[in-house]
């Protein structure tokens, strides 16, 4: 089955970046989010991402035009999703949250539904619908529209068009696969999570200061960026949740969120979302 509309629901860090590929793929895109100014925030972050790649070059005035006219917002649920072939769900990693949408969404729509949750089981989510074998986790990654991967995650209702069809989505938006089971954390979420832990837990400890923490890293390791500002890139209460989903699923402590981050969550400092996080940000 090919494609021709999208919807993306939540226009937050992760819905707004699905939303700006969905578009620049070609599809119709309609980005939806329950709060008007998340919204508002979503569109315009895409609009900057265009804007700023015409000033540097990378694109044109015309291939904005192009874009732009492939993607709408509209604050309507049905409206949303009720011609869609694909909807890919990024809502806070809240599984209440999520399977209430679903059970919602699944009555409004015939197309597949994806879920870009990081940690928690794509199965419960699925059974929340009428329809579980064409459910699936499209995990993406944050800046959307820069990072390769996209991490599909099968269950075991899933069907095998269902897979087929996640994985030429995932072609067409110029993304390289992997499938996963689903197993919480799937091969991403479970790795990063706990480095980016453990990086607060030594920045707490003093063992070194922010900057030098990342530093170790990516100077002595090679990882591209260190786990700290990746935490603020994420979200801190984003990478909370997840710990918390993990350390539920597997009954393990070591998945606890480190008290610091907890700290930091609580004062609003969230990460590059907030303009404060381990770092400053513009
Ligand atoms: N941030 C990351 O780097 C990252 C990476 C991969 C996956 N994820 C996953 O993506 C999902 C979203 O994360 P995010 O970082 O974009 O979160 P976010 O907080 O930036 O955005 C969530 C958006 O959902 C909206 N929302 C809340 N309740 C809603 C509802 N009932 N219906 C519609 N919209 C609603 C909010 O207004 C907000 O705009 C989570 O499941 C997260 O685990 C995040």
């Amino acid at each position: 089955m090919s494609i021709e509309n999208v919807a993306v629901i939540g226009a937050g860090t992760m819905g707004a970046g699905i939303a700006q590929v969905c578009a620049q793929t070609g599809w119709n895109t309609t980005l939806y989010d329950a709060y008007p100014e998340s919204l508002e925030r979503g569109m315009q972050r895409i609009n900057a991402f265009w804007e700023k790649g015409i000033l540097k070059g990378k694109t044109s005035q015309e291939q904005k035009q192009i874009w732009s006219s492939k993607l709408q917002s509209t604050s309507d649920l049905s409206d949303a999703v009720s011609q869609s072939d694909l909807v890919i769900e990024a809502v806070p990693e809240i599984m209440e949250l999520k399977r209430k949408l679903f059970s919602e969404i699944d009555a409004m729509t015939s197309g597949i539904l994806a879920t870009n949750t990081s940690s928690l089981s794509i199965q419960s989510i699925a059974e929340a619908t009428s329809r579980p074998q064409e459910v699936i986790g499209m995990h993406f990654f944050n800046p959307v529209p820069i990072m390769e991967l996209l991490e599909l995650v099968k269950h075991d209702l899933c069907s095998s068009e269902t897979i087929d069809f996640a994985q030429k989505a995932g072609a067409e938006m110029g993304k390289t696969t992997i499938l996963v089971n689903d197993i919480p954390g799937f091969a991403t979420s479970r790795l990063g999570v706990v480095l980016g832990n453990e990086a607060i837990r030594m920045l707490a400890d003093g063992v070194a200061n922010a900057e030098d923490i990342d530093k170790a890293m990516t100077l002595g390791y090679r990882h591209p960026m260190g786990p700290l500002r990746l935490t603020d890139l994420v979200g801190l209460d984003v990478r909370r949740d997840i710990l918390l989903n993990l350390k539920e699923s597997f009954g393990d402590e070591r998945y606890m969120p480190h008290p610091l981050l907890e700290e930091m969550i609580s004062k609003g400092m969230l990460g590059k979302k907030s303009g404060k996080g381990f770092f400053e940000w513009d």
